[in-house]
């Protein structure tokens, strides 16, 4: 599917390659924090969850027993390890979040809590950014939740595709990573602004930053 966007930045495809990234590497401790804290919620069993950005299915592995994960990607070799736990209700799709194909996605679903512990970490500007907020703000549930986490908020990385070669996978497309735009560090404060403008209700702690609808 081709991506659209709201901005006129340039934007990578990276859908039509087997590109690896994080299906093999460890989990990051910001999404080890978000596991402790959504279980530390005693929430009901089978909330529809959204994670954005799969990664090695950390979140799937965590917390499939109790509720039902979907989840999207830029990164085909993710999509391909989530589909070695042979769940059919582990549905991970190709989208880059700051696209509007993220609109119509999952049809008509909503989620009940959107995970992404990098936000903005990849945006390419505040237009595409903000309209992407807009976009899990509308795929929540009256009462859902976006989580993320403090130590995402700081992460900021630019994205490129890269041929590599290596003796256990030899010549191979990844998805590298590079220094990003300090612009994308996500702080209390914009965060605060963006729940006034989108009516949600923020909550914080020592690790997380949530935004309740
Ligand atoms: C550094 S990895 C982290 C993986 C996992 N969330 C974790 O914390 O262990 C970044 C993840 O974000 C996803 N990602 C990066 N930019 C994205 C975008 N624009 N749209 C959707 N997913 C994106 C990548 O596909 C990858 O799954």
């Amino acid at each position: 599917m081709k991506n659209n966007y709201i901005c006129n930045c340039s934007h990578y495809d990276f859908s039509n390659k087997e590109y690896k990234y994080w299906e093999n590497r460890n989990v990051t401790s910001d999404e080890i924090i978000i596991v402790k804290y959504i279980k530390s919620l005693n929430l009901r069993s089978n909330l529809n969850i959204l994670h954005v950005g799969v990664g090695n299915s950390y979140i799937y592995e965590q917390l499939n027993k109790s509720h039902i994960i979907s989840g999207i990607t830029i990164s085909n070799q993710e999509i391909k390890k989530s589909k070695k736990y042979r769940d059919k209700k582990y549905e991970v799709l190709y989208c880059d979040k700051l696209s509007n194909n993220l609109n119509n996605l999952f049809q008509n679903k909503k989620f009940d809590i959107i995970i992404d512990n990098n936000l903005k970490s990849y945006s390419c500007c505040n237009k595409a950014f903000n309209y992407m907020f807009q976009n899990f703000v509308n795929l929540l549930n009256i009462g859902g939740s976006i989580i993320t986490t403090r130590l995402g908020m700081n992460w900021v990385k630019k994205i490129k595709p890269k041929l590599s070669f290596n003796f256990k996978d030899l010549l191979h497309y990844k998805l590298k990573e590079f220094e990003g735009d300090k612009n994308n560090i996500f702080t209390v404060h914009e965060a605060e602004m963006l729940s006034k403008k989108f009516s949600l209700k923020i909550n914080k702690n020592e690790n997380i930053i949530s935004f309740l609808k």
